[in-house]
């Protein structure tokens, strides 16, 4: 099959990650780049091969040989991008999270649905083999009834108002930027428990440590409730380094430790999840290998959803993406951390 012909919106950090890992990618190529400049479009065309370099986004979006779009500017400008993409008639996979808040993203599920585009809110994690591993386990009750799930995405960055992360006009605050993972894993996990795609809380409080300097939150914590007795205790911070961002579910029988949820081993290569149950002495260590880069992995879930014919990928259904959207704006609401 011919590859998926790849825009990709912005020249920022992920954006060139997005384009290594098409790179490695044997469904798809990088057709395009676009930029609010075109010297910065040009030098990323360059760098990674590109044959079209635009100066505007909306260039990119009225070429006709652009099938697919990674919408790539901080989250901000998510929504105005992805609309205008459906409207272009492009395929989009769209950074987290997918917009600011629930609102604007019932627009952007509206606009693909209206103009049967296919979307993803680009949850890497999502499309790995390790998640599908854990999801699996947890399904087939390798530890019993799940009763406690804690997931955290935690780094301690120098303050620098500049930065994203730290700037409340570019969407700052780590509910938001880091956030949305354990709260997506945590929905993710009680949902495969409940045997479900995914599940909603029935109750989400949170707190948040605001910087005085930034205004955005810096360290959060949130606790939610989710049917059938389960309980997850979620953490993120930019200005905290707890020693890792990991992922632990305990359940009747046993426990799943997940030591990189997010990334893996980001490259090809096995990551472990380890179990330990009950009664056993030994910890069992679970490998899951991947053969392909991460971003590889992401870009390749969406070539296999567009081969369906399908418009929302299994990784993340647009369901599972607006639900995510509502905790998120629940808990940025229980910790005062607003826009
Ligand atoms: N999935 C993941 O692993 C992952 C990792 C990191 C970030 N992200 C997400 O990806 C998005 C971008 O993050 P990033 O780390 O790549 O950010 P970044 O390095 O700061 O780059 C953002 C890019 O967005 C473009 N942009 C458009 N409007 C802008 C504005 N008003 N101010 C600044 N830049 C603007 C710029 O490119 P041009 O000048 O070329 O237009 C800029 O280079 C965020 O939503 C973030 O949550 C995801």
């Amino acid at each position: 099959m011919k590859p998926i012909q790849w825009g990709i919106l912005s020249t920022g950090g992920i954006a060139e990650t997005f384009a290594r890992g098409l790179k490695t990618s044997k469904t798809g190529v990088l057709a395009a780049v676009a930029s609010r400049t075109r010297r910065a479009a040009q030098a990323f065309a360059q760098k990674y091969h590109v044959p079209k370099a635009f100066g505007t986004y909306q260039e990119l979006l009225d070429d006709p040989g652009v099938e697919a779009v990674y919408i790539a500017p901080p989250h901000p400008f998510h929504a105005q991008w992805a609309v205008l993409a459906a409207r272009a008639g492009k395929h989009i996979l769209c950074e987290k999270p997918l917009t600011m808040d629930y609102p604007d993203a019932l627009k952007v599920v509206e606009a693909a649905r209206r103009n049967r585009v296919f979307l993803l809110e680009a949850f890497m994690y999502r499309c790995h083999p390790q998640t599908a591993k854990l999801v699996e386990l947890i399904r087939g009750r390798a530890i019993g009834e799940v009763r406690l799930i804690q997931a955290s995405f935690c780094f301690d960055k120098p303050l620098d108002l500049k930065h994203r992360l730290f700037n409340r006009k570019l969407g700052g605050g780590g509910i938001l930027d880091i956030g949305c993972y354990p709260v997506s894993m945590s929905r993710l996990l009680a949902g495969a428990a409940l045997g479900r795609p995914f599940a909603e809380p029935l109750e989400v409080k949170g707190t948040a440590v605001v910087g005085q300097k930034s205004r955005v939150d810096e360290i959060a914590l949130a606790s939610l409730k989710f049917p059938g007795g389960i309980l997850a205790e979620l953490s993120c911070a930019s200005r905290v380094d707890r020693g890792t961002s990991m992922v632990k579910v305990d359940g009747s029988k046993g426990s799943l430790i997940v030591p990189s949820p997010w990334f893996a081993t980001w490259d090809p290569g096995t990551s472990y999840l380890l179990l330990r149950r009950k009664g056993e002495k030994k910890e069992r260590k679970i490998p899951v290998h991947s053969d392909r880069n991460l971003y590889t992995v992401e870009a390749d879930a969406v070539a296999a959803s567009l081969r369906k014919g399908l418009r929302e990928s299994p990784a993340m259904p647009w369901a599972d993406t607006l639900g995510n959207m509502r905790v998120l704006d629940l808990w940025r609401k229980s910790a005062g951390a607003f826009y």
